[in-house]
């Protein structure tokens, strides 16, 4: 049997990416392709997404629009792969220039309970066979943004006496939440008992995110070692005993990396192409990096980089505590992010003090992006928290070491470059255990002891170029996942 599986989402690479979520809904349901499912996407008719898809045709009306005068269902296809991506058309809801989810003053939009109740209502539709031509085996929605998909469904269910379709829900992040108060429930068209401990509310309001872990019939989150810290007091962000209680339910699933994207050897937007076995590009890349930031030309300094969502989660604090260490040893460091602006504040006062070392661009740019990768000697990641992570992974590939906090899937995918891993052939990067200052800056100072042995450099360095983190793994467990429900 050939399974269909929806999957719900708010972002889609390269249509509309704020972080790794637009790479996961990307290449997810390619891979999941590849192994026989047939899987299409459901996404907001953001502006990106709307002038993004190719052969965009109407399907059908929506006969709710929780308040957006006008909202249709749409299909077309991403150009590239030709992955099929149904799109909510309510323009009054998703054509805002700017941010999917915050206006131009970084606070949430009024109306993003009725946004993304739309888009949940609307999953649940199409497994009511709105599209006459296709409808989901499986509905798979990821983060708070998709979360009511699962109550519509359930909600459905009840009232034909079977459930119209199965649901997974995948925890990207538990830090968000889509939280909204109470009074905004009526407007949600839910059985008025689903406002209950049982159910949506959470602690007297409404969560979007609670809504899609209590009703979804599996839940993943996105790394093992993620899927243990959300059942901890720590790290369940208050909804660590739903969790834990349906621990039988939980499975942990680490994201992979799409090669076909992320490859030095292929890659188009960095300087020089290289390889495990043909590095002499990735110097290029190097000093290409050192030219674009106006960085000292210096082949044997250290390059440390960081490409980033500038929020509290990533550490970077902590990273501005230990940046004397890297400037003192001769290192330089370069910054893509934008976000907080005391971080960005931060690193561009950095870059000020030291302009032959240090180098910030604010921002968000997919092609820097890749250069940085390309040019950098050490990636830095030292998140408090990490579902994933995916330029741990991206760094890997391009021969960047990377330099984590053991967290999350920081510790699933990263192995430190201690003596005895470097004697069994083990190491990749940088590891520290506690999140302090002064351990973020002996990882510093280890990065720059390997990097004065380069043999052992060069050796560790060609590990992780080596391994392999495609989706290929990951989506026969999701598609194990899948069999399971249907
Ligand atoms: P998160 O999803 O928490 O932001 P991930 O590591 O999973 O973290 O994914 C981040 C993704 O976003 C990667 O593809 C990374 O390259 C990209 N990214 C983050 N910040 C920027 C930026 N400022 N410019 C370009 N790409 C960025
Ligand atoms: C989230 C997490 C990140 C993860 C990404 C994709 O944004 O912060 O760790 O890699 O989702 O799953």
């Amino acid at each position: 049997m050939t399974i269909r599986v929806l999957h719900v989402a708010s972002e889609l690479y390269p249509l509309l990416k704020t972080g790794g979520l637009a790479d996961v809904t990307a290449a997810l349901p390619a891979a999941l392709i590849e192994l026989g499912a047939d899987a299409r996407v459901l996404l907001p008719g953001f502006a990106g997404v709307a002038q993004g898809l190719a052969d965009l045709r109407p399907i059908a009306r929506l006969e709710r629009g929780f308040g957006a005068r006008e909202a249709t269902l749409e299909l077309g296809r991403l150009p590239g792969n030709d992955l099929p991506v149904y799109m909510v058309r309510a323009d009054a809801f998703y054509s805002r220039p700017g941010n999917p989810y915050l206006d131009d003053e970084h606070v949430p939009y009024g109306d993003n309970a009725q946004r993304f109740a739309l888009l949940g209502w609307a999953a649940a539709q199409l497994a009511q066979h709105l599209d006459p031509a296709w409808a989901p085996h499986i509905v798979h929605a990821h983060d708070w943004h998709a979360g009511l998909a699962g109550a519509y469904l359930r909600a459905a269910a009840r009232e034909r006496g079977h459930a119209p379709a199965r649901s997974v829900f995948t925890i990207h992040n538990l830090a968000y939440q889509g939280i909204f108060p109470a009074r905004q429930f009526d407007e949600l068209g839910l059985p008025g008992d689903f406002f209950d401990m049982h159910g949506v509310e959470f602690y007297g309001q409404l969560s979007f995110l609670k809504a899609g872990l209590f009703y979804a019939d599996k839940i993943t989150t996105v790394s093992p070692t993620y899927a243990r810290e959300i059942q901890t007091v720590a790290q369940g962000g208050g909804l660590e005993a739903l969790l834990k209680g349906r621990a039988h339910d939980l499975v942990g699933i680490l994201n992979g990396v799409d090669y076909s994207v992320w490859s030095p050897a292929a890659d188009e937007a960095i300087a020089a192409r290289y390889s495990a076995t043909r590095m002499s590009g990735k110097l290029r890349c190097k000093a290409a990096l050192q030219q674009r930031f106006n960085l000292t030309q210096k082949h044997d300094a250290p390059v440390f980089a960081v490409v980033s969502r500038l929020s509290e989660q990533k550490g970077l604090d902590l990273l501005l505590a230990a940046l004397p260490e890297i400037v003192a040893r001769g290192g330089q460091l370069v910054v893509l992010g934008t976000g907080d602006a005391s971080l960005e504040a931060g690193f561009t006062r950095a870059a000020r003090q030291h302009p032959d070392a240090v180098a910030v661009e604010l921002g968000f740019d997919e092609t820097l992006a890749h250069e940085i990768v390309a040019g950098a000697d050490v990636m830095m990641v030292p998140s408090r928290f990490e579902p994933c992570g995916l330029t741990q992974l991206y760094a890997l590939a391009y021969g960047a070491l990377p330099l984590v906090h053991r967290t999350g899937g920081l510790a699933d995918t990263v192995t430190d470059a201690s003596l005895e891993n470097l004697a069994d052939g083990t190491a990749t990067g940088f590891v520290f255990e506690r999140f302090e200052p002064d351990a973020l800056t002996a990882a510093i100072r280890r990065a720059f002891a390997l990097h004065a042995r380069s043999r052992d450099w060069r050796e560790t360095r060609a590990r992780g170029m080596r391994e392999d983190f495609g989706w290929a793994a990951s989506a026969q467990r999701y598609m194990a996942l899948y069999r399971e429900l249907v």
